[in-house]
């Protein structure tokens, strides 16, 4: 990643024509703030991995887990949630409390006072009033970059973590996914060289749009886009992809891709951003997984989903080897505890704790 930038340094106008990599220097902090896939690096999303495996192990211990609830017991977090989330505000929530964070929320806008007309972005500046870290998710795209610039233009700019914005960004759901097919694919040479197809509606799945570009970051992988037509991946996402010279096939053609690839990303329909009920008349039946699918797929594949699912998933395979989904959703815990950390540069005590200590696996 190129030298640190600071926010309070451009004009709003000036940084809204930066390409998304040329955006990524501006994030890096302090303090730093977590918004866009492409802010990061290999070597970044290397340390952040080996960070969450170490917390997960500390953590297994009562004495390691006292531990880990003094790192951060000085701090606040808010949780500002404009759009409905299960897991990734269950799973940040419980990674501040390992980390001793005291939480506090906003998960219904109803219930803050921009019913009374107070804008977005006051509403955010009234949060960093009271804590040290905001993790928002947020039904328009680029709002988080927008509210990131302007409290670097306050006095109080404090971290800003990115748990899902409009249908184009969705960076901690990446690093959860990079974490999860990591560990999938250690026991067949790790992540480069791999086959990773994407399954489902990919034009409005933020989750596949961050971690495609993540996974440019490794050596020679071979994206699949695997999705009916009306619901394949943008063309923006693909030119990322060319610019970063990873290959990608764009197909409607599951059942080719089924014993080719080393890890399914599945995904559901995404019908809550329908403008034409384009949903409805889009056949999916064949971007599905179930048991008869099984016997295709290579012994070591490793099954995603960011969940929640529909049908694309049967029931029937979660207890297979393979499916990962369960596992995944539980490292965004892992991964989220390692990110707050890094955000408060509190990860080196850790791995000191972890080479005082070596807690097993
Ligand atoms: N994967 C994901 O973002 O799930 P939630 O919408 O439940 O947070």
């Amino acid at each position: 990643m190129s030298q640190n930038k600071q926010l309070s340094g451009i004009s709003w106008d000036a940084f809204q024509a930066l390409s998304l990599i040329e955006k990524g220097p501006y994030f890096q902090g302090p303090p730093p703030h977590t918004l866009i896939a492409q802010q990061f690096s290999r070597a970044g999303l290397e340390k952040l991995c080996k960070l969450a495996t170490r917390v997960k192990r500390i953590n297994k211990r009562r004495e390691g887990a006292n531990y880990l609830k003094t790192l951060l017991s000085d701090k606040r977090a808010m949780l500002y949630f404009a759009q409905p989330s299960s897991r990734t505000y269950l799973s940040f929530n419980a990674a501040c409390q390992i980390l001793g964070l005291d939480t506090m929320d906003v998960r219904d806008t109803k219930t803050s006072s921009e019913v009374k007309g107070e804008s977005p972005e006051d509403t955010i500046r009234t949060f960093s009033s009271y804590v040290d870290m905001i993790i928002m998710r947020h039904p328009v795209g680029g709002f988080a970059e927008r509210v990131a610039w302007m409290l670097a233009h306050t006095n109080r700019e404090i971290p800003l973590l990115n748990a899902g914005s409009g249908a184009d960004q969705h960076p901690t759901q990446a690093l959860l996914d990079v974490y999860t097919l990591a560990r999938s694919l250690k026991c067949v040479g790790g992540m480069d060289g791999k086959h990773i197809a994407f399954v489902g509606d990919l034009a409005r799945g933020r989750t596949v749009r961050s971690l495609a570009w993540m996974l440019t970051l490794f050596e020679d992988m071979t994206l699949y886009f695997v999705a009916p037509e009306p619901l394949q991946i943008g063309q923006d996402i693909l030119d990322l992809l060319d610019a970063a010279g990873t290959k990608y096939v764009v197909t409607q053609d599951f059942a080719s891709v089924m014993p080719i690839a080393d890890a399914i990303y599945m995904t559901r329909i995404q019908d809550e951003w329908d403008i034409a009920g384009q949903s409805s008349t889009t056949g999916s039946s064949a971007f599905c997984l179930g048991a008869e699918h099984m016997g295709i797929l290579k012994d070591t594949a490793a099954i995603l989903h960011p969940l929640p699912r529909r049908e694309e998933i049967s029931t029937d395979i979660d207890n297979d080897p393979r499916a990962m989904y369960w596992r995944q959703m539980r490292n965004g815990m892992w991964i989220r505890a390692a990110l707050i950390l890094t955000t408060f540069d509190r990860q080196h005590e850790v791995h000191t704790y972890y080479d005082d200590y070596k807690p097993v696996e």
